[in-house]
């Protein structure tokens, strides 16, 4: 079960907070990973702030069909979450495990969490396990409150805690696993009597430890993981340590990346051995980049952008919806947006690929080792063939589908004429154009 219907007020903006986006990605878009990874029988996910934008978040993520949603309307509270979800459990689940997640704790690796289960197999299979983690820094988190002979009495929320509670640096980090049937039994026992006036599901630990259910918890050492998202300086810090771990998988597959402080690259890029990530580029979900390109410094990569191998993008270029040849190259200033570059193209300083109308996008295709002067601007749409060349500053209008081989310069952009060679017989496409531009 994932908790999801909070509005996160302490965010202080409009959208739902588990939609607040982590590399490329709604934050809740980690927690349901996380969820998959322990390949359970069914994903619930409790959804009531904003729930048709989470809905519509989940499918565009692809992640819908294996997830089942639960309105909780209105929001009293985690424990409420959970009460929500106790009639989809029904006689089945009563049996099973059930493991809670938070949808704003997008940082805990799969590791702890089957760690958590195996706890809960072995040490607690008739109660509850749950993560905690010492810190320096406990604000915000309920405390876990132990016993003399150290073990869990219980969890008082921040706001509810004495000033002696407070001071214990041991907290919750919202994932638990509990036995189906111990939690339907305690779910209908929680009351309101807390500073929020809310169902607190942290008090379920204290009520199976009153029926002498066995508690167990699992202290994780690693902070980063216990980041819980409740504020946009906490989302900064999220989005961090989620970036440092892609760069790191990116690295481990042999991509040099120069400076992963200045480096953004998102979830789901594909980046071949070989390529080098220089300072200060940006990288967005989905792109492709082969084996042996070379991307930045100052480089920005959109969306449904494919750099085949051995391509290069270098400072000031960006890239929309763009397939670059292999060995192809733009490397200083220029927009390439819903364009098809050849292999060994070269794109000069400065060229702009005009994808839009004012109205609608519109495609181009360049072909194979042509040559873009510096400065050209390429009016969509438009077809320009192998081994055309443009002259610096070149405009070349819409449709006008430079053919291949030939040199085209000026504004609006003309075949160069040539007086020292006949003019070749042109094919019928062309046969219609005006004379060279001067
Ligand atoms: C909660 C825990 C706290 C823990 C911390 C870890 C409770 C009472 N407290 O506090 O002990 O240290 O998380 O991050 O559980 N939600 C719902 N429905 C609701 C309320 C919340 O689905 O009615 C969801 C939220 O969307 C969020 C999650 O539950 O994803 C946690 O809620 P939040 O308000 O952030 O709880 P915390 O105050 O952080
Ligand atoms: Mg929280």
């Amino acid at each position: 079960m994932i908790l999801a219907a909070g509005q996160g007020k302490r965010m202080k903006s409009a959208l739902p907070k588990v939609l607040h986006p982590l590399c490329g990605r709604p934050m809740l878009a980690w927690v349901v990973d996380q969820a998959l990874a322990l390949d359970p029988e069914r994903i619930l996910i409790v959804v009531g702030h904003g729930a048709p934008e989470v809905e519509r978040a989940l499918e565009a993520e692809g992640q819908r069909a294996r997830t089942t949603l639960v309105r909780q309307e209105p929001q009293l509270g985690t424990g409420h979450a959970l009460q929500c979800c106790a009639p989809q459990l029904g006689r089945k689940g009563a049996a099973g495990r059930v493991v809670v997640l938070y949808g704003d704790m997008p940082l805990l690796r799969s590791d702890s969490l089957a760690a958590l289960v195996a706890l809960h197999e072995e040490r607690a299979a008739e109660g509850a396990a749950l993560l905690t983690a010492r810190t320096r820094d406990p604000r915000g988190f309920g405390r876990i409150l132990r016993g003399e002979n150290g073990d869990v009495r219980g969890i008082v929320e921040e706001r509810d805690a004495s000033a002696e509670e407070r001071a214990i640096d041991e907290v919750n980090l919202g994932v638990y696993a509990f036995d189906g049937r111990q939690l339907l039994e305690a779910l209908p026992l929680l009351s309101k009597a807390n500073d929020q006036g809310e169902f607190y599901l942290t008090d379920v630990i204290g009520t199976l430890v009153e029926t002498g259910r066995p508690v167990a918890a699992l202290p994780i050492d690693d902070e980063q993981e216990t980041i819980g998202v409740n504020t946009m300086v906490e989302l900064a810090a999220a989005r961090s340590e989620l970036q440092a771990r892609i760069l790191e998988l990116h690295m481990a597959n042999g991509v040099y990346v120069e400076d992963p402080a200045t480096t953004t690259i998102e979830h789901g890029v594909e980046i071949g051995a070989g390529t080098r990530i220089l300072p200060c580029t940006v990288i967005r979900a989905g792109v492709r980049i082969g084996s042996g390109c070379e991307v930045g410094p100052f480089a920005q990569l959109r969306a449904g952008t494919v750099l085949e191998n051995g391509a290069e993008i270098g400072n000031f270029t960006e890239c929309k919806k763009s397939r670059i040849g292999a060995h192809a190259k733009a490397k200083h200033l220029a927009y390439l947006g819903d364009v098809t570059i050849g292999a060994g193209t070269n794109i000069g300083a400065g060229t702009i690929f005009a994808n839009y109308d004012g109205k609608a996008k519109h495609a181009s295709v360049v072909g194979k080792n042509a040559f873009i002067g510096s400065g050209t601007v390429v009016v969509a749409p438009n077809r320009i063939g192998d081994r055309a060349t443009t002259g610096a500053g070149a405009v070349v209008t819409k449709n006008a589908d430079i053919p291949a081989g030939e040199v085209w310069i000026g504004i609006p952009a003309r075949q160069l004429a040539r007086a020292a060679t006949p003019r070749r017989k042109r094919a019928t496409k062309s046969t219609n154009r005006k004379k060279s531009a001067p």
